[in-house]
């Protein structure tokens, strides 16, 4: 596989497509203003909410949310990963993806190495289960399972015959092929030297992942022994938070994905698919993490949970609850379907088939199951269940990105209690205390209009880059005391270094960094407020008008800052350090500080 895409081409290539022919291609735009508006094509609508602006590179829904850059576009749009994503807007633009240095290229070697490895393995795995003496058994086994030829070939099911050496002696013949095995944790190194295969008479399900890459196996018992499926350990390709089994078949089963089930085992899959539940994946023996899910809603909106009828499968019900809320953003929707008592999926499809799967009655939508756990035993008549439940709630609420849906839920509970919904409102906007002291006692509502002061000026930066250069010096904003000053200080930086950059660029810049998130966050909001007024508020003039401003009020509230802490550290004027007196004279020219002596 070759190296790392260079940082510079990506920036290149932003600079020499046009989002609005890219996404004009798939979703029809039509100009109105400075923009370009289109049904959004991650969410219905009726009246075009999907927003592309040719000035930033950038696209934004003001009905989902969903925003970023073409090649973020290309991402969600046509379901492809960042590497084909890039490779496919220059192909478009008639470029080659240049790529970087040695040092990746011989690490990807590797890599690859392993791929091709465990596609291998499949194939010999498969032939085991045609032809090795033993298979009868497994063939047995998945016939009684209800699991048909067809059904196996698409899943590439195959089996481990029973003894310690029939890999080894297939695909490690030479010492560097040993080693790839071990790599891949298909074989183990015995103490006293030498190896043995991990996987013994059993079933063989090889796990792609979402590009279609065999990146690791599970292997089911044929009986009762244990452990009842043994699966790869953690190597350099297979990461058990990260992956699903069956994502990529689920993908590739037809049309675009109206929703997918997340169930919990590799034969819930296997009998969902067999009964044309194609939409179905399973996580690895682990909980539902939220890199699961963002890749999940990458290709579809709605996420329904299907985990056994037992206490397990509740508890990662409720798990998958709470790491649902913040990715709740509008337009994505999570259901469960709760099996009965002791059944799992399989089970209930066999019983049920899929119209009684698919039976969309049965699917509690992730705010009624939330709603339903705060308010159990739950008396309207009682003030201090009311109170219980606004504090239970709350923090679940805090989770949630603002939105239609949140705001439905937090009208619903304000309902339920009599609570005034501004005094609700109000309390969840509130930020959690923080357990760090500041050095200056500053009311958290301070804090907060100080915070949302310094997002303001990002926000304006968003909009128009250029104004970062309408100020000459920013040295001092540095010293401010807030959290997102690095942020401001590093946006500043690469505009000045940079100065026609777009949105876009900004954005591709930070791709996987740690400002990613907040960008994504602030972008987009900067176009709403302004989008309908009728003032050209677009005009530079204006912003740097707007951004001076904003500076001006961060540096007199920093100023004040200094001062209050430089006060507050001594119980008496007198004990100022003449240095100190000095500074706080130049800070504030009308304190009475007493003079030099
Ligand atoms: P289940 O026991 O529910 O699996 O475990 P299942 O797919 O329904 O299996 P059958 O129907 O009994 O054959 C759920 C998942 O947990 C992981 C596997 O990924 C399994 O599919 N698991 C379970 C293990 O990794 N090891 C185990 O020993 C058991
Ligand atoms: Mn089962």
């Amino acid at each position: 596989m070759p190296g790392q895409i260079p940082k510079t081409f990506i920036d290149d290539l932003l600079t020499r497509t046009d989002i609005v022919e890219i996404i004009d291609g798939f979703v029809p735009l039509r100009k109105t203003g400075s923009n370009h508006k289109g049904l959004c094509p991650f969410h219905d609508e009726k009246t075009p909410s999907f927003t592309v602006s040719q000035e930033k590179q950038f696209y934004h829904c003001f009905g989902c949310g969903a925003n970023g850059s073409a090649i973020t576009f290309l991402m969600e749009y046509r379901h492809m990963d960042f590497v084909t994503a890039v490779e496919e807007m220059a192909r478009r633009a008639g470029l080659e993806v240049p790529r970087e240095g040695s040092a990746g290229p011989a690490r990807d070697q590797k890599l690859t190495e392993l791929y091709e490895l465990q596609e291998l393995v499949v194939q010999f795995y498969r032939k085991q289960l045609k032809q090795h003496p033993e298979a009868e058994r497994a063939v047995n086994y998945l016939k009684q399972r209800g699991i048909t030829g067809e059904l196996a070939a698409k899943f590439e099911l195959g089996y481990a015959p029973p003894g310690w050496d029939h890999l080894i002696k297939a695909l490690g013949l030479s010492d560097a092929a040993q080693k790839r095995l071990l790599k891949a944790g298909l074989i183990i190194q015995r103490d006293q030297g030498g190896y043995y295969d991990r996987f013994r008479d059993r079933i063989m399900f090889p796990i792609r992942d979402q590009r279609g890459r065999v990146i690791g196996f599970g292997g089911r018992v044929l009986d009762d022994g244990t452990p009842k499926y043994l699966n790869s350990p953690e190597t350099p390709i297979f990461h058990k938070g990260r992956e699903l089994y069956g994502f990529y078949q689920a993908r590739h089963a037809g049309k675009n994905l109206q929703r997918l089930y997340v169930v919990e085992g590799y034969m819930d899959v296997l009998a969902l698919v067999q009964h044309e539940v194609s939409n179905v994946a399973a996580t690895l023996g682990t909980a539902a993490t939220a890199d699961h899910l963002e890749s999940i809603f990458r290709v579809t909106p709605e996420i329904v949970f299907c985990f056994d009828g037992d206490e397990a499968g509740r508890k990662a019900a409720w798990r998958a609850l709470d790491i649902s809320l913040p990715l709740l953003r509008d337009g994505r929707r999570v259901f469960f379907l709760f099996m009965p008592e002791g059944k799992d999926p399989d089970d209930f499809v066999r019983e049920h088939g899929k119209v009684g799967f698919e039976d969309l009655k049965k699917y509690v939508p992730l705010t009624d199951y939330l709603l339903r756990e705060l308010t159990r035993d739950f008396d309207p008549g009682i003030r201090e269940h009311k109170s219980k439940l606004i504090h239970e709630a709350t923090p679940y609420l805090r989770k949630m990105p603002q939105g239609s849906l949140k705001q439905l839920l937090q009208d619903e509970i304000a309902g339920l209690t009599s609570l005034d919904k501004s005094i609700f409102d109000q309390q969840l906007m509130e930020t959690k205390p923080k357990p760090q002291s500041y050095p200056v006692k500053v009311s958290r509502l301070q804090r907060k209009t100080e915070r949302t002061l310094l997002a303001q000026v990002i926000r304006l930066l968003l909009i128009k880059p250029k104004i970062a250069l309408t100020i000459p010096d920013f040295d001092d904003l540095a010293n401010i005391n807030l959290p997102g000053t690095d942020f401001l200080k590093d946006l500043i930086q690469l505009i000045q270094a940079t100065p026609d950059i777009t949105l876009a660029r900004i954005l591709e810049t930070w791709r996987g960094t740690k400002y990613e998130k907040r960008l994504s966050e602030l972008a987009p909001i900067a176009e709403s407020p302004y989008e309908k007024d009728e003032v050209d508020i677009h005009s530079e003039e204006f912003l740097a008008i707007e951004f001076s401003d904003a500076i001006a009020s961060l540096r007199e509230w920093s100023r004040k800052e200094r001062i209050k802490k430089k006060t507050s550290k001594v119980s008496s004027l007198d004990e100022l350090t003449e240095e100190h007196k000095t500074e706080l004279r130049n800070l504030n020219p009308k304190a009475r500080i007493p003079p030099e002596n």
